[in-house]
């Protein structure tokens, strides 16, 4: 699809990939709306790139339906879903404090799995009245899952588990959605230079990054989100996990 002109919805737009993914597609021509939890971070960068902020739980069903309906009013209805929001908390399974509690666990599932799905079945339920576009096709959506969904480290149980489900969600949905010409992707990122990680020391860092056998280094963010174009530009991508890691297999600590 040419995304010029059509609408998207990007969730996490407030930081990191998800700002990244919303920048770049606002200088492409799209109409972008920023749905995060930290609705004024997004307006940070909502008014820099001329977008729409809306806050948004994506793990909640009322505040997703009210969000999708505020972008609609906004730009008509989005044929492209980029599903950036998520958490990541570490923490071992049995730490020396006892068994992780299991509200830990299932809040990093909910904002990451079931925010995603949320997302995905309420974007494709309206995506798929649209009138189809050259090749049938209606929409795509894209979510972002991690290398963590393969090779997941000690402490990264429940983000893993959390990331592995967006993995295998994608091939369901894409078998699904291909009645209504809605592509399904999912991007496996490895270790990007988001906020969270400019953060670490500088020597931090660079030990992430030279665990990448090439290019050694951190991802960047317009790396992402030139990927994140290419799933959309690409008609006959569908289905796919894509792995984006510099050949990155995280060590088990
Ligand atoms: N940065 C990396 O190295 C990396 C690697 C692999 C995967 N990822 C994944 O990419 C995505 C973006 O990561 P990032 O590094 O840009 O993180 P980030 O923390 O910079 O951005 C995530 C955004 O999601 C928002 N968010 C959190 N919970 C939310 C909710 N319930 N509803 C709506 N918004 C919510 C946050 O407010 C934040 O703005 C995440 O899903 C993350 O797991 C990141």
């Amino acid at each position: 699809m040419d995304p010029k002109g059509h609408a998207a919805i990007v969730t996490g737009a407030a930081s990191g990939l998800g700002a990244e993914t919303a920048t770049r597609l606002a200088a492409a021509g799209v109409k972008v709306a920023l749905l995060d939890v930290n609705e004024q971070a997004a307006k940070t960068v909502a008014d820099r790139i001329g977008g729409l902020a809306i806050g948004c739980d994506v793990a909640d069903s009322d505040s997703a339906t009210a969000a999708i309906a505020k972008a609609r009013a906004a730009h008509g209805p989005a044929r492209i879903l980029v599903n950036c929001a998520g958490i990541g908390p570490a923490k071992r399974i049995v730490g020396r404090d006892g068994p992780m509690p299991l509200a830990e666990y299932e809040r990093v599932i909910r904002v990451n799995l079931v925010g995603t799905f949320n997302m995905m079945r309420l974007f494709a339920a309206e995506a798929s009245k649209l009138e189809p576009l050259a090749g049938g096709e209606r929409g795509v959506v894209i979510s972002v899952a991690s290398v963590a969904a393969f090779e997941g480290q000690i402490g990264q149980a429940a983000y893993a588990s959390s990331k592995g489900g967006v993995a295998a969600l994608t091939m369901p949905a894409a078998r699904e959605f291909a009645q209504f010409g809605i592509r399904v992707l999912a991007i496996a990122p490895g270790i990007f230079a988001t906020p969270m990680l400019r953060a670490l020391p500088e020597a931090a860092q660079q030990s992430l990054g030279a665990q990448v056998p090439f290019p050694n280094r951190l991802g960047e963010p317009s790396e992402f989100a030139a990927l994140v174009m290419h799933c959309i530009e690409n008609g006959y991508l569908n289905g796919e996990v894509i792995r984006l890691d510099g050949a990155l297999r995280m060590a088990p600590r």
